[in-house]
This record gives C-alpha cells, sequence and structure tokens, in this order.
C-alpha cells in the first residue's frame, strides 16, 4: 500500500518510519498541508495521512480520488476538518485515531491552568535577570475552586480526574453523563449553571455545529467575573474577538489556548522573522494574562507511539479488509 503524508513535522518522520517497520508500507513525506493545490503533489496513492489542520474539503476530496486514493487517515482524534459527506460521495474511507493519550491533553490543561494561576513562567524569566521580587506573582489556592468541565469523554474525565486531586469541585456539562464521573465526584449540571458556578472553565466538547461558538458574547456573559478560560480542544469552540472584549473589560480573568480559531496558517511554523498578519492572535499574544500554546496538548511521547501505530493499523485493517473499528462515519 502506497501512503501520502501531508503537513509532516521531523518528528512525525520519526515515530511513523520506526513503526512502520513491521508494516512495510511506501510511505511518502510532504511538509505542506493538503489543499486543492497541494493535492497534485500526490502521485497515485492508496492512502493519505493527514493532521488536524489540512482541510479535506469536497474539491480536495474530488482531486483524492482522482489519484486513486480509497481511505483518509486522520492521526488526530478531531474530524472536524473533513467534509464526511463527501467522502461518502467519493467512496473513500475516513479513519482516525481516537484515543492516543488522553492524559497528555489533559495534563496540559492542567500544565496551563497552573502557569497562568502561578506564573512560572514569569518566576523563571524573572529569576534569569537576578529579579527575586515576588510583586505580581500571586495566586489562588486550586483546593476548594469550582472547575466546569464542558465535554466528559476521554480527555474530559482524565481532566476531571486531575482537577479532583487537587481538592476542587468539579461541576461538568455533556450531552451524555457518565456514571464513572458521578462516582467519582463529578456533579453534572445544565451549562449556564457549569459557566455561572466555575472559577475555571475547560473545554473538552469537539467541534460540530452545536458548539462552533459555545463561548460566545452570552455565554462569557453568564461567567464569574474573573473566571479562568482554558481551552485544548478546537478554536472554533470560542469566538475569539468576543473573549478578547471580556479580557480587556476584566470579565475573563486569564485565558489559555493550546487551540485557535486561525491557526492553520500559524501553528507548527517557525515564523520568528516574520511579520504576523493576523492582528487577533496578535492582540491575544499582547496581554499578560493569556497564555498560548501552539497545538502541542498531545505532544508526549507515549501519544506519539500511539498515533504512529493506531494511524498504520487502521490502514492495514483498511488493505486487509478487517472491520475498521476507528472509521468515522456520518452521526446520524
Ligand atoms: P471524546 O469524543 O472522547 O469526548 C468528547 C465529549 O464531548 C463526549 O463525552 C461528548 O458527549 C461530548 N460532547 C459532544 N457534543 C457536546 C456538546 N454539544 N456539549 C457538551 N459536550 C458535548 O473526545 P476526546 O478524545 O475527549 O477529545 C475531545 C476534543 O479534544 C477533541 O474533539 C479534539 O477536538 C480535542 N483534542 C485536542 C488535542 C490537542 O492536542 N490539543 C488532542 C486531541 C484531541
Amino acid at each position: 500500500m502506497k501512503l501520502t503524508f501531508f503537513s509532516t513535522q521531523t518528528y512525525d518522520k520519526t515515530f511513523f518510519e520506526e513503526h512502520n517497520k513491521s508494516f512495510g508500507f511506501a510511505i511518502e513525506f510532504f511538509e505542506v498541508a493538503l489543499s486543492e493545490s497541494t493535492a497534485n503533489l500526490i502521485d497515485k496513492s492508496d492512502a493519505i495521512c493527514v493532521f488536524v489542520n489540512d482541510r479535506i474539503t469536497l474539491a480536495v476530496i474530488k482531486l483524492l480520488a482522482a489519484k486513486g486514493v480509497k481511505v483518509i487517515a486522520l492521526r488526530c482524534a478531531g474530524f472536524n476538518n473533513v467534509d464526511l459527506m463527501a467522502a461518502v460521495q467519493y467512496n473513500i474511507r475516513v479513519v482516525r485515531v481516537p484515543a492516543y493519550s488522553p492524559h497528555a491533553v489533559a495534563e496540559h490543561a492542567a500544565a496551563m491552568i497552573m502557569t497562568l494561576n502561578r506564573k512560572t513562567h514569569k518566576a523563571y524569566n524573572r529569576i534569569r535577570e537576578q529579579n527575586f521580587s515576588l510583586s505580581g506573582l500571586m495566586g489562588f489556592d486550586l483546593f476548594g475552586k469550582t472547575i466546569g468541565v464542558i465535554g466528559t469523554g476521554n480527555i474530559g474525565m482524565v481532566f476531571c480526574k486531575i482537577m479532583l486531586g487537587f481538592g476542587c469541585r468539579v461541576v461538568a456539562y455533556d450531552i451524555k453523563k457518565e456514571d464513572s464521573m458521578i462516582e467519582a465526584g463529578v456533579i453534572y449540571v445544565p451549562l449556564d449553571e457549569l459557566l455561572s458556578a466555575s472559577d475555571i472553565v475547560s473545554l473538552h466538547c469537539p467541534l460540530n455545529k452545536e458548539t462552533h461558538y459555545l463561548i460566545n458574547q452570552d455565554t462569557i456573559g453568564m461567567m464569574k467575573n474573573g473566571a479562568m478560560l482554558i481551552n485544548t480542544s478546537r478554536g472554533g469552540l470560542i469566538d475569539t474577538k468576543k473573549v478578547i472584549k471580556a479580557l480587556k473589560s476584566g470579565k475573563l480573568g486569564a485565558l489559555g489556548i493550546d487551540v485557535y480559531e486561525q491557526e492553520e496558517t500559524l501553528f507548527f511554523q517557525n515564523l520568528s522573522e516574520h511579520i504576523i498578519a493576523d492582528d487577533v492572535i496578535s492582540r491575544l499574544i499582547s496581554f499578560p494574562n493569556v497564555l498560548i500554546t501552539s497545538h502541542q496538548g498531545f505532544f508526549t511521547k507515549e501519544a506519539m507511539d500511539q498515533i504512529a501505530s493506531t494511524t498504520l493499523a487502521n490502514l492495514k485493517a483498511f488493505e486487509s479488509g478487517a472491520i475498521l473499528v476507528n472509521e468515522v462515519k456520518i452521526s446520524k
């Protein structure tokens, strides 16, 4: 089987080449993202492997079908960037890695909270300049605070347990409740109640039509004054311009984002010699109480091993006509 790889980073190549030793696929790696203009790079291929910021639109799927592609392997959990209807129309199957390391993302969300709260990033820089002052570094005890978790799937559940471990009161909102979370002490509440009760709100639901701009002017208005918002899920869950307005007014006390609405033009690249044209991200970067990481929540050794092995196993299952346990299907 020939596999064409898009948005390749050095670490992708390292992990996939290592795991491919036991699969033996012919892999061609491209650094560029998949788009209408780059699909032509494919020199006949049975499969493509893509990541979060490759846009697999109807037009791209048409081109893929013409190149002989029969399966799209997402090396990530989210699939909001694939036109699933178009894939069905062109008889192309879509597989993903539903869970690689929920711990990686949940722990990153916790790290963002700890950084924003205890300002360790500022302390690190200060000490290097022999500035031993504590002024401006005061945080708050997490113990006893209320954490609102939106989405208690694989990642949200691990995150809830971490926060319970800190001695927090954890309230959650999801379209379906998890019994194991209720047993662990998580309290499910309606969304408006979660927003008004929480000192910290963390998003762990997928991006879809229902959740697009879940955090908007109205929902921000329901939040506690000075609350912290954490988004390690997908950028489109929050209306960034409205969030900036809330940061300016002090309504939001802190923001931690590992994902951003327009991240495909920025993230995973070194743009240090470039002028950033995106004024929204530039404004966000200017706030002292905003922490941005460039979609690194997943990025642990354990997760990369799991991503490579599951992606290649998904393709092996397709090749051998086995049941595709990780197939993405249109929900009815
Ligand atoms: P999951 O599918 O296990 O859990 C998602 C949960 O959200 C489910 O419990 C579902 O019922 C709930 N949900 C769906 N619609 C909802 C709605 N309208 N309101 C409230 N809850 C809703 O997914 P998992 O593995 O926990 O991942 C969550 C998200 O994290 C992914 O969709 C992806 O966007 C993001 N992610 C981010 C990564 C990063 O590196 N920052 C890496 C991996 C995933």
